[in-house]
């Protein structure tokens, strides 16, 4: 099958063709990127963020269809992002896939972005078959699950408060990093030694799968603040690396548990790696050690498809199509749209 998979529920337009009879599937990926466009203000602005996903789009379509050297009337299935994300750029994928699948007459799938992170990590991996335990770390999600199936999912825990990603990128806005911080983080953490700054490693005594990351965020605040300006590129790096480790601790504390609770339940020892956060090589490291220790094997997507693309879309749309899950075109985008119930 052909599947041609698109994505725009924050800042990157992004379209992809995917051939789901072969090995190397992707024909195409294709990624507008608006990081330029939002780093004056240091965030995604909505606004500015649907206007542009609606100026490329149609576009970027054109283009991965010549670099697969295909027809749109030769796609089998077009798949959108369906959400959750900001609404104006759910609208705009949701929107545009509706109108070349009624213009085309080909199948419409809406795809839970989050369940893209997820299922993409199968692409390559076809051995990975569920259920699975899954850690998703973006700019708006940090949660933790088991994957029981396609549109099947059980919650072990969640943020309270801010996601993975998130605190990342309010970390590098506070050390005057460019936009996004996470990156920028990983980056200069480098250089830096972990143990210079004491920051406070939060849900450490409690025996759940949740974080915490909002008051981690506040202490750098009010180190930075208690700190001589200007701040020099080694002062930097070491708050950087002290930020990074704490986050890497709280996030082996919290999959232990969750691994602990998973054992009792399951009788397999898979555990998935995914949404941006998953980029990040530091952290995927000490996750790796932990798996070790446990018995447990970590499955990671490729990097490239860590973070928002079209083939998580493509592929997803693929996985729901196989269990007939296709979508209405009376299909309404969703700002919010959980994958557990
Ligand atoms: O999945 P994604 O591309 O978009 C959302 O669905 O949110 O994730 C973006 C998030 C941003 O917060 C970004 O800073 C973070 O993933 N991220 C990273 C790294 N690469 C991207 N965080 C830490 N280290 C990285 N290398
Ligand atoms: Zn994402």
């Amino acid at each position: 099958m052909y599947v041609l998979g698109i994505e725009s529920s924050c800042d990157d337009t992004a379209i992809s063709i995917i051939d789901t009879s072969q090995k190397e599937q992707i024909l195409s990926n294709v990624i507008s990127s608006q990081i330029e466009l939002h780093r004056p203000y240091g965030g995604v602005v909505p606004e500015l963020a649907a206007r542009n996903h609606v100026m490329v789009i149609d576009q970027l379509v054109s283009k991965a269809l010549k670099q697969a050297n295909l027809r749109i009337a030769d796609m089998d299935l077009i798949a959108a992002t369906g959400g959750p994300g900001l609404i104006g750029g759910v609208v705009t994928s949701v929107m545009f896939a509706k109108g070349l699948s009624i213009a085309n007459n080909i199948p419409f799938c809406a795809v839970n972005h989050l369940e893209g992170h997820c299922l993409v990590a199968r692409m390559n991996n076809p051995q990975l078959s569920f259920p699975f335990l899954l850690f998703l770390a973006s700019g708006g999600h940090c949660q933790i699950l088991v994957c029981l199936g396609v549109g099947k999912y059980i919650k072990y825990g969640a943020t309270r408060d801010d996601a993975i990603g998130e605190a990342f990128d309010k970390t590098g806005k506070i050390l005057g990093l460019p936009y996004p911080g996470g990156p920028e983080i990983e980056k200069i953490a480098k250089y830096g030694d972990p143990t210079k700054y004491k920051l406070p490693i939060s849900m450490q005594r409690q025996d759940n799968c949740d974080f915490s990351l909002s008051g981690l965020k506040t202490s750098v605040k009010y180190l930075v603040d208690s700190i001589d300006k200007p701040l020099t590129d080694s002062i930097k790096s070491n708050i950087a690396a002290s930020f990074q480790q704490v986050i890497s601790k709280q996030i082996e504390n919290r999959l232990s548990n969750a691994i602990k609770k998973y054992k009792a339940e399951y009788d397999n020892n898979k555990l998935v790696f995914a949404g941006g956060v998953a980029a990040n090589s530091f952290l995927r490291g000490n996750i790796v050690k932990l798996c070790d220790k446990n018995d447990f094997e970590l499955i990671v997507p490729d990097k490239t498809l860590c973070t928002d693309n079209g083939v998580m879309i493509a592929w997803a749309g693929y996985e729901n199509y196989r269990i007939n899950n296709l979508s209405d075109l009376d299909f309404k985008p969703r700002s919010r749209w959980l994958l557990y119930s």
